[in-house]
């Protein structure tokens, strides 16, 4: 597992090329201590956290259980925090979480392991905190503490504003956080008001400290937290007192560290044409002069005297940079002959929120285009729209004389579910059918609006995703080798992926992992064709990142729009994970080829009025 330290942070941070490294790290940490102490004879005390961001290392301490006689007897454990109020057997709560995700699958005993009662009548929750601060002290006090950390900056539940010697308590959730939540309770107004959580001075006093982040969606906060000064309004940035606290990120949650947004500043930079294109378009984008009007002023002024000294003047660079961006700029994505392109959509509208105007430019310039949509989506839908599609289909039959009385069976099974159903329950399989079939018919109303006609779409309704909830299984085996039959059926000359660096679990990671690896097998039989990466529905790829800019005009930004439109169940979306934006798919999308195309206007290139990105896929 190669790691590197982060030069210049306050707090001791290991950047590592995946989650995956990072989590097996974070679990030999704890391997080593347990191991150790089991030979002496001494009980090991954890500090556990929950949320997506440990279930890799719970995944890693199971396998060393399962695999590696790792003898987890003699652990006793702490949860970092409970939802309020809430009742342990609740699909949400942190109590039912551990055991599905980790106690059940180890040898810790029962009577040894804590977690905050969300159960507590509210008047006696301060006794309670105190009893649970007794009994960490009573175990002998954490050894290891293990922390994820919110987009507020907090640590367990510690919000904006919890002081430095904070103790356990019953706390307000911060409004971030709820909404964050939402996802996994179907909805904000679901998610419990309040939690208990250890306070930030019970963390402190942990006698060691790992904190993970992992996905794009967190640098923003790694950042804070490691490189700013302490501060109540991020407590995480408490742990830069700790004396032996170690934050373990993956690429994604560490990007916006110094070290990679500005190396310069912080490091000795070994100026490759990389890091030599990042730093003059960061320059031209920062002084706001194109980039054929930087002079070796401008250089100097910002720490860049070195790149000034071994590849300047300030002329040659701009113009080499000029010339390496023009060259990115590509009005026929996949050349004049006519090829077969298949687009692999994760979700059913990735493909026409992130590429639409690319999809419109090949069919247009001649191109079979396919397009394969990975997964149904079904999670995705809102219950109203499965009740009005089951009255629909019973109208319809009934107009046209078909089969009156099965439909109408299933309509009322339908609705009679979906009447008593509670928040966040799974949905039967015959409701999930339903929400998976409204979205394959959006699919093919946006592919056709884009001009692909429906023989050309594959829907793959790939294994990992058939979970019926927000957790998914990992990569299924057969859905890698569905991908390669795909890929010997079409014989494509060019591929697309939705190439996120965010979401560590989500389902976008899962299905580019699963198409890299079916790429990997065909290329070895020697089929081969290029693989470009779009970014899925959240980010945008930077301007110095971008290996092929696809212009759109005013019209296709137009069409595109309308084919996302056809995605009707996807409006409103606020509620979902990632949901805390509240513009819709389609003002994001224009945004983003907009934001694009006047970054390029503002380095001195051409003018467009919005550029679809892509980078090339590298393995490895
Ligand atoms: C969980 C906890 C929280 C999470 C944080 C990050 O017990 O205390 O502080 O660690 O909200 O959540 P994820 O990992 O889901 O991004």
């Amino acid at each position: 597992m190669s790691s590197h330290y982060v030069p210049n942070a306050r707090l001791r941070t290991l950047v590592f090329k995946t989650s995956g490294d990072a989590s097996r790290h974070a679990a030999l940490i704890v391997e080593r201590l347990v191991r150790e102490n089991n030979s002496a004879g001494r009980p090991t005390v954890l500090g556990l956290a929950t949320g997506s961001t440990p279930v890799g290392l719970y995944r890693e301490l199971i396998r060393l259980h399962k695999e590696e006689g790792l003898d987890l007897s003699g652990v006793i454990t702490f949860n970092l925090d409970e939802y309020f109020p809430i009742p342990p057997d609740d699909p949400h709560s942190y109590h039912r979480w551990m055991h599905e995700t980790f106690f059940n699958h180890v040898n810790i005993k029962k009577h040894n392991i804590h977690i905050p009662d969300g159960t507590l009548k509210k008047d006696d929750a301060e006794d309670y905190c105190q009893r649970y601060e007794m009994a960490i002290r009573k175990a002998g006090g954490i050894d290891i503490q293990v922390l994820g950390i919110g987009r507020t900056g907090h640590i367990g539940f510690n919000e904006p504003g919890s002081t430095r010697n904070s103790r356990t308590r019953l706390v307000t959730l911060d409004p971030v956080t709820r909404r964050d939540a939402a996802g996994d309770f179907f909805g904000e107004e679901n998610v419990p008001q309040q939690a208990i959580t250890m306070g930030v001075g019970t963390i402190l006093e942990a006698r060691k400290v790992v904190l993970m982040a992992f996905g794009e969606h967190k640098a923003p906060i790694v950042v804070k937290a490691v490189e700013q000064p302490q501060t109540e309004a991020i407590s995480a940035s408490f742990l830069q007192s700790h004396p032996d606290a170690t934050v373990l990120l993956d690429e994604a949650a560490a990007g916006d560290l110094t070290v990679f947004r500005r190396p310069w500043e912080v490091t000795t930079v070994d100026w490759t044409p990389d890091r030599i294109r990042q730093a003059v378009v960061w320059l031209s984008l920062t002084v706001k002069k194109a980039l054929l009007k930087l002079s070796d002023p401008d250089f100097r002024d910002h720490h860049l005297y070195d790149l000034l000294r071994e590849h300047g003047p300030a002329e040659t660079l701009g113009w080499e940079v000029f010339q390496d961006r023009a060259k990115t700029i590509q009005h026929e994505p996949a050349g004049k002959e006519p090829q077969t392109v298949l687009v692999f959509s994760p979700h059913p509208d990735d493909d026409v929120i992130s590429m639409g105007g690319t999809i419109i430019r090949l069919v247009e310039q001649g191109h079979k285009v396919h397009v394969a949509y990975m997964t149904s989506g079904n999670i995705a839908v809102f219950d109203h729209d499965a009740r009005r599609f089951a009255d629909f289909v019973e109208a319809f039959n009934r107009i046209f004389g078909i089969d009156g009385k099965a439909t109408a069976e299933v309509k009322e099974r339908v609705q009679k579910f979906l009447d008593a159903k509670g928040p966040g329950q799974p949905d039967t399989d015959e409701v999930l059918k339903i929400k998976g079939l409204i979205r394959e018919t959006e699919a093919r109303a946006a592919a056709l609006a884009c001009g692909i006609p429906p023989e050309r779409l594959e829907f793959m309704d790939l294994r990992f995703y058939r979970t019926g909830t927000i957790a998914k299984a990992p990569i299924h085996p057969e859905d890698i080798n569905d991908i390669v039959k795909l890929f010997e059926r079409l014989q494509p000359a060019q591929i697309y992926v939705a190439g996120e660096l965010s979401d560590p679990h989500g389902t976008h990671r899962t299905c580019a992992e699963a198409i890299y690896e079916a790429v990997r097998r065909v290329r070895r039989k020697g089929q081969n064709f290029e693989v470009w990466l779009y970014r899925g529905a959240w980010e945008e790829w930077e301007p110095h990142q971008i290996e092929m800019a696809v212009p759109l005009s005013p019209e296709t930004v137009e069409r595109k729009k309308l084919a996302i439109f056809r995605h009707q169940s996807q409006k409103d979306k606020a509620m979902f994970p990632g949901g805390h934006d509240k513009r819709e798919f389609w003002q994001r999308a224009e945004e983003r080829n907009r934001a694009t195309a006047i970054a390029y206007d503002a380095l001195g290139l051409p003018e467009f009025y919005a550029v679809e990105a892509f980078v090339r896929w590298k393995d490895g």
